[in-house]
C-alpha cells in the first residue's frame, strides 16, 4: 500500500523539530481531517539554510512533510515556492489515493512559513490561493 520510500521517511523522518528564532514560521490545518503542520525556516540571502518541521497528523503527513522540507532545503525561496505537493508525492513514489489530501498540508506549510518571512521583511506576499478574479 505505501512505497518504500514512504515507509522510511515515516520511520526515520528528516528535519523533525522546532528552529529557535525562525526567520519564516507557517502553521496550517487540513479541513479534510483537523490535523496540524507547522513548519519553520532559516534563510540566508533569500535561500533556505534549514528547516524543521512539527505535525500533528497522520503518517503520509509525516513522510510527505519529511520529503518536502529534504526538497527546499539548500533552495532558494523562489524555487522552494515552486514546489507542489504533486512533486513531493512523485519523490515518495505516491500514495494511495485516500490519503493525497495528507501530502497537501506540507505544501500549504511551506508556502506560509515562506510567506511569513515576506511580510516580516516587508515584500510582497505571493498567495498561490489567489487567481486575480478580484481584480
Ligand atoms: Fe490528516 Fe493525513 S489524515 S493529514
Amino acid at each position: 500500500m505505501y512505497s518504500e520510500k514512504v515507509m522510511d521517511h515515516f520511520s526515520n523522518p528528516r528535519n523533525v523539530g522546532e528552529i529557535e528564532n525562525a526567520d519564516g514560521i507557517g502553521q496550517v490545518g487540513n479541513p479534510k481531517c483537523g490535523d496540524i503542520m507547522k513548519v519553520y525556516l532559516k534563510i540566508e540571502n533569500d535561500i533556505i539554510v534549514d528547516v524543521k518541521f512539527k505535525t500533528f497528523g497522520c503518517g503520509a503527513a509525516v513522510a510527505t512533510s519529511s520529503m518536502a522540507t529534504e526538497l527546499i532545503k539548500g533552495k532558494t525561496l523562489e524555487e522552494a515556492s515552486k514546489i507542489t505537493n504533486k512533486a513531493v508525492l512523485e519523490a515518495l513514489g505516491g500514495l494511495p489515493p485516500a490519503k493525497v489530501h495528507c501530502s497537501v498540508l506540507a505544501e500549504e506549510a511551506v508556502t506560509a512559513a515562506i510567506n511569513d518571512y515576506r511580510r516580516k521583511q516587508g515584500l510582497e506576499i505571493e498567495n498561490q490561493l489567489c487567481d486575480g478574479c478580484c481584480g
